[in-house]
């Protein structure tokens, strides 16, 4: 577990299927700090509940494995240059580490501290980990093969994503590629229903957002960009935008 981190009653959305559950538990530390930021910058969620490196369903390994394989399926090769926004306690590069190495750069940019803390030392030593609490990538133009956002974009309100991901096509490559992880309605009732229950008995800490694939069709018109679901092995559905 991420030192500071704590049991809260986020753990509502910690739903017995759902593989992506980990988001349920800010560290305590982190949060006080992040109180500090402007509201819509904030975390609406954080840590992963379980760090443990077990092998169970849905867990830190797992998830960064099926992460990591999709930008594999997508291209990912060495040499390439992978931006992770809203890297948290390192799922994906610790799983890009055992596949790939430091044969690849990675940035990884997160607003909480204590993620960065500790998804570095589980990461090849040429990956950065940068604390960003801006609506745009700490990042030259045209300095990223891929740009991902797992499980981030479901917690951000639709103007915040899409302004990532205008800033995103800006950081990307000629042939660059965006991927992140998305939850619509009404294939993920179950969540409305829960988020809903959580609201109603207070114990919702942050917001769970859904997409709509024609939402994500339209922005990606206006960026210039080509818009496939991906077909991967998680609940959330995942997104690829790629320049046309
Ligand atoms: C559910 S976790 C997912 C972590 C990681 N992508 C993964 O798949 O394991 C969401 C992460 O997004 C971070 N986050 C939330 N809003 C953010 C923002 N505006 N910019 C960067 N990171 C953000 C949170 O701190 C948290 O670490």
């Amino acid at each position: 577990m991420v030192p500071g981190a704590t049991e809260n009653a986020g753990s509502i959305f910690m739903l017995r299927r759902w593989p992506y559950g980990c988001c349920a538990t800010p560290p305590a530390r982190s949060c006080r700090r992040s109180n500090d930021l402007p509201a819509p910058l904030r975390p609406r969620l954080s840590a992963p509940r379980q760090q443990s490196p077990s092998t169970a369903p849905g867990s830190y390994e797992d998830i960064g494995n099926v992460e990591a394989d999709i930008l594999c399926r997508l291209g990912l090769r060495p040499g390439m240059s992978v931006v992770d926004l809203g890297c948290g306690s390192g799922r994906l590069s610790s799983a890009l580490t055992k596949q790939l190495g430091g044969s690849i750069e990675y940035l990884g940019i997160d607003v909480v501290q204590d993620l960065l803390d500790y998804a570095a030392p589980r990461a090849a030593p040429n990956y950065r980990f940068v604390l960003n609490a801006e609506l745009r990538f700490p990042a030259p133009e045209q300095s990223a093969d891929f740009v991902t956002a797992f499980s981030v974009f479901t917690h951000l309100h639709a103007h915040e994503t899409f302004a990532y991901l205008v800033d995103a096509r800006r950081i990307l490559r000629p042939g660059g590629t965006i991927v992140f992880s998305y939850l619509t309605l009404p294939q993920h009732w179950r969540m409305l229903v829960n988020d809903l229950r959580g609201r109603v008995r207070g114990t919702l800490p942050h917001l769970i957002a859904y997409l709509q694939p024609r939402t994500i069709r339209r922005w990606a018109r206006e960026l210039g960009m080509h818009f496939e679901d991906c077909h991967a092995d998680m609940e959330h559905r995942v997104a690829v935008l790629k320049n046309i």
